[in-house]
């Protein structure tokens, strides 16, 4: 029933104790595991220079590329390969997107992120997934 799982991953403590929770889950079921992450949009309105945007943009898309390399190392780390995807736009919506089209069984992913607005039960990715997606959701704390 589960033999494609996506992990959305942001970088947060949340987002790997999820990808930890996959990797069992992997182990378990012998499913496979797509570790996604969704660079947002920047606020870059007042930078000019073409130039330094374009060094700006290639930095922030090299920093998000190592979250995914983090969890290939982790899941190297436990014998277990998984596929990584960097993609951009809103995450919530991507995610839902990405899901659907290559036909994911389960979502594992965290309950909270990077966001500094502490007191909610979940950020707004994971509430927009779990309101939205079609396949089961794992939300891990
Ligand atoms: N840009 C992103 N790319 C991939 N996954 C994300 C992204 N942002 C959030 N997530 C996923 O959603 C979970 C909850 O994060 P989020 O809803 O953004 O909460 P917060 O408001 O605390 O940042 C994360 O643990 C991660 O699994
Ligand atoms: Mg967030």
């Amino acid at each position: 029933m589960f033999s494609k799982i996506l992990v959305p991953i942001d970088g947060s403590d949340n987002s790997f104790r999820a990808l930890d929770a996959a990797l069992l889950l992997s182990e378990k079921l012998g499913a496979k595991i797509t570790a996604i992450h969704v660079m947002e949009e920047i606020p870059v309105l007042h930078i000019q220079s073409e130039k330094l945007l374009r060094e700006l943009l290639d930095a922030y898309k090299k920093e998000r590329q190592v979250i995914l390399t983090k969890c290939v190392k982790e899941a190297t780390g436990k014998g277990i390969s998984i596929d990584t995807k960097l993609l951009h736009g809103n995450a919530g919506s991507i995610i839902l997107d990405f899901c659907e089209k290559e036909k994911y069984d389960i979502i594992v992913m965290g309950s909270r992120g990077m966001g500094r607005f502490r007191e909610l039960v979940l950020g707004s990715v994971s509430n927009k997934i779990v309101h939205h997606s079609t396949c089961p959701v794992m939300i891990v704390r």
